[in-house]
């Protein structure tokens, strides 16, 4: 019997993979959850059989179905499940603020109840487009009008955060929250920079690069990231605490876009993708996004500490030795 028990919502996605990896290898006791079929979820291979994996299938928006699922035993409870990519929500606006702000809170009366420490996954889009980077924890949210879709994605998960501060003060409930900047890795649904530039250069296309190219994102490796959501679920200086989990170090989304192409050994150009013709008003980017890592160092004793380089060429290794994540995706 393993000693600790955790629970993950969101195991079949990116990071829920990589973080279910982890907890197994470090004799945890899983429950993960998911709405997608764990029988063909590429993502749950390395762990589909291993010992100690539960997974149910399930949607975090029906409430019955996440109580008989929850673990009242559990030591930890990491929720990772969430619509992610601009593009999903843009589509389905409704379906955000359900399964965002639905899922969490269909959480929280539980992990109160039961008196499980809850590690919420947050996003640096919480800080919107402030001007003012780095961005500390408690720095302020500048976003711009309801008119721009992109936004309501930063305000779902800003809601959550809310709840959550909101029941630790009323029922004690115990947390620490991270937010996330431009995680990338092995896995990770090919719609993003790193992740979209790898699939398409080992597929023989020209990657894109958005509008000029010289937005900033401080790029952080998922095996980083996995270090600091265990490092925040579980020592006590991070109870009732929100971190940045990200790089400190700045590259544009050209740079990023070229570290693949080399890594991939191609050579063409990118093809430009121009946002506001493609999405038109309703989308707005944020020309820099950069964390404050101080806290997350002196709290948690957590750094990113793989380079782009490094984090792009093992991305695309990995890529190359699994030919599903190649094939075409309609
Ligand atoms: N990857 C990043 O750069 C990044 C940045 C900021 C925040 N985050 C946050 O990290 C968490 C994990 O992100 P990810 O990159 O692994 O994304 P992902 O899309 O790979 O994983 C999300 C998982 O949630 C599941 N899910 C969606 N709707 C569901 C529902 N109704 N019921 C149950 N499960 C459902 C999906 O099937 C998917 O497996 C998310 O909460 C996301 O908001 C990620």
């Amino acid at each position: 019997m393993s000693a600790r028990v955790a629970m993950v919502t969101g195991v079949a996605g990116f990071v829920g993979s990589h973080l279910v990896e982890r907890l197994l290898d470090e004799d945890y006791e899983v429950h993960g959850m998911d709405i997608a079929d764990a029988a063909t979820s590429h993502n749950l291979d390395d762990v589909r059989d291993r010992e100690g994996f539960h997974y149910t299938r399930l949607d975090i928006r029906d409430a019955e179905a996440v109580r008989a699922w929850y673990r009242p035993e559990a030591d930890v409870l990491f929720h990772l499940a969430s619509i992610v990519g601009v593009r999903y929500y843009m589509e389905d606006p409704l379906a955000l603020v359900d399964i965002v702000v639905g899922g969490t809170r269909n959480l929280l009366g539980l992990a109160a109840e039961h008196d499980t420490r809850l590690l919420f996954s947050s996003t640096s889009e919480i800080y919107g487009k402030n001007p003012a980077v780095p961005w500390a924890e408690d720095a302020d949210r500048v976003l711009g009008p309801t008119s721009v879709d992109r936004w309501s994605y930063s305000s779902s998960k800003a809601v959550c955060e809310h709840m959550i501060y909101g029941m630790s003060r009323v029922k004690d409930l115990r947390f620490s929250i991270v937010r996330f900047f431009n995680v990338y890795g092995p896995r990770q649904n090919p719609i993003y920079v790193v992740s979209q530039s790898v699939y398409k250069a080992l597929r023989g296309e020209p990657p894109l690069l958005y509008d000029t190219g010289q937005q900033t994102r401080c790029f952080t490796y998922v095996e980083d990231v996995i270090d600091g959501i265990l490092a925040a679920a579980t020592q006590p200086d991070a109870l009732g605490e929100v971190f940045n989990l990200g790089n400190d170090r700045e590259s544009t989304m050209a740079e990023a876009v070229a570290e693949v192409c080399k890594a991939a050994g191609i050579e063409a150009p990118p093809l430009v993708f121009d946002t506001e013709k493609e999405y038109g008003a309703v989308y707005e980017d944020i020309p820099r996004r950069i964390p404050g890592v101080e806290k997350a160092r002196k709290v948690l004793g957590w750094q990113a500490t793989t380079s782009l380089a490094d984090g792009v060429r093992q991305t695309v290794e990995w890529a190359r030795e699994h030919p599903w994540y190649l094939a075409d995706r309609g």
